[in-house]
């Protein structure tokens, strides 16, 4: 067991928080935003994230988990710092570690003990070097700390599940004590095997990005395949299933759709780029993924105005807004382009998601007619487009849909409805790659 303070409660650090209590630690979540560590305090969660209340309020009440606004005094009780505070993407596409140094500056005044300063948050190779002279620039000499590589790799709406059950855990480490130390963090995951890659810390912070850059490349495959398909009259589906077959190549993240989102591929992918750009090294295929990724915007438009060549004046209605099922997240989302391109091609936009039209109003745009319903989005419709991979939305009764259409189009983004029902209700449609079979 040992005494841990995490530095930032957003999507990382409230669930590392709490799966890292889980796990038996004695762990302090510490923010700067005292609303939201009043939030905490009250049992409140200000993120959704399925599962996570259950995660913190077990650790809330075995005594192990609490949550602070006084970082200062977080730090100076802790062993080991996890960093999990937002690393955005700057205007360069580089990542903005201003937060991350701001943190590092602060545990520089609190060393008050040997500690380890371990950074959770997605940071470009070479971060941990840069902590290492600003924190050692800020400091007496004889004050010793080690930094720690620990990337995460949360999925939203299954992040409580990848904490506790990961596929690997990975540790940058320069010292045989940080090693022991975060070995001892993460103890209850060896006893059940989960495997633990341990290395130099920038093979670590290259492991985060290599992943996620891999897999934003996957999807940008698929996507292009799909569009193939569509003109050939392939099925994308039966090509991915049979791709995945190949046990190189795995079924996974071959799942066509309108793009990747969220706060992570969109920023890590052009983080990498911007790292390749400083040491002379041309990331090309990431490029072409990044590149691939704005273009399926356009390519679901296109589908819309297969159908309705002209917008202007027509009622569309958009099923699903956050980048993914099962989060309120909308950053990064697809819905942002397709919904500026059909405000512009004249389209009367009604938009629908079952958490995430607050978030979508609140960030982007602020005087979109959402409604509280399936059914109050698509009456008198004349097109509806799923962009969103919600169950509720898989449930669609396509007879009714039908019934309340004022012509029966729809475009499936995520290729969640049964093409059979399509063609038995009289639809025309379009979706990603099936649209031919
Ligand atoms: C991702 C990484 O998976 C995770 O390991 C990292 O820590 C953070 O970034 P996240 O962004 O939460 O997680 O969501 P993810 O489920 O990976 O999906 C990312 C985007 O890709 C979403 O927009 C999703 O809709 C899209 N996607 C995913 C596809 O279009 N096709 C797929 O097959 C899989």
């Amino acid at each position: 067991m040992r005494k841990i303070c995490v530095i930032g409660t957003g999507y990382v650090g409230l669930v590392s928080g709490a799966g890292l209590a889980d796990f038996g630690n004695e762990v302090i979540c510490s923010d700067i935003d005292h609303e939201k560590i009043e939030m905490l305090n009250n049992g409140e969660i200000p993120i959704f994230e399925p599962g996570l209340k259950e995660l913190v309020d077990r650790n809330v009440t075995a005594g192990r988990l609490t949550f602070s606004a006084d970082i200062e005094s977080s730090i100076l009780n802790s062993e080991v710092i996890f960093i999990a505070v937002g690393t955005p993407m700057g205007d360069k596409g580089e990542a903005d570690l201003r937060a991350v140094e701001s943190v590092a500056t602060t545990i520089s005044s609190n060393l008050n003990s040997y500690k380890i300063i371990c950074t959770k948050s997605t940071v470009p190779v070479g971060t941990g070097s840069h902590l290492q002279k600003l924190i050692r620039s800020q400091c007496d000499a004889d004050k010793e700390f080690d930094i720690v590589s620990n990337p995460e790799f949360l999925r939203e709406g299954s992040a409580v599940k990848d904490f506790l059950l990961p596929d690997r855990v990975i540790l940058g480490v320069n010292s045989d004590r940080a090693e022991t130390i975060m070995r001892d963090v993460y103890r209850p995951l060896f006893i059940n095997e989960t495997p633990l890659v341990v290395t130099n810390i920038p093979s670590s912070e290259m492991i985060k990005y290599a992943s996620n850059a891999f897999l934003a490349v996957k999807i940008s495959f698929i996507n292009e395949m799909a569009n193939l398909s569509d003109k050939v009259g392939a099925d994308v589906h039966t090509i991915a299933r049979a791709m995945g077959l190949d046990g190189r190549i795995s079924p996974k993240y071959l799942h066509p759709g309108p793009g990747y989102g969220g706060s992570c591929f969109p920023k890590d992918t052009e983080a990498l780029v911007h790292t390749g750009e400083q040491y002379g090294v041309q990331f090309q295929v990431v490029k072409a993924a990044i590149e691939a990724n704005k273009t399926q915007r356009h390519v679901i438009l296109e589908k819309v105005q297969d159908l309705l060549p002209d917008l202007n004046g027509k009622i569309v209605a958009v099923l699903g807004l956050a980048f993914k099922a099962n989060t309120d997240d909308v950053r990064d989302t697809p819905a942002i382009e397709i919904i500026r391109g059909l405000v512009d091609a004249g389209a009367d936009v009604r938009a629908f998601d079952p958490i995430a039209a607050e978030n979508m109003k609140k960030y982007y745009y602020s005087d979109l007619d959402t409604r509280d319903s399936v059914v109050e989005t698509v009456d008198g419709a004349d097109l509806v487009i799923i962009l969103t991979d919600w169950n509720e939305l898989r449930g669609l009764s396509l007879e009714d849909l039908k019934k309340r259409l004022r012509t029966p189009n729809i475009v499936d983004a995520r290729n969640i409805l049964s093409i059979d029902q399509l063609k038995t209700f009289g639809f025309n449609y379009r979706n990603v790659g099936r649209s031919r079979i």
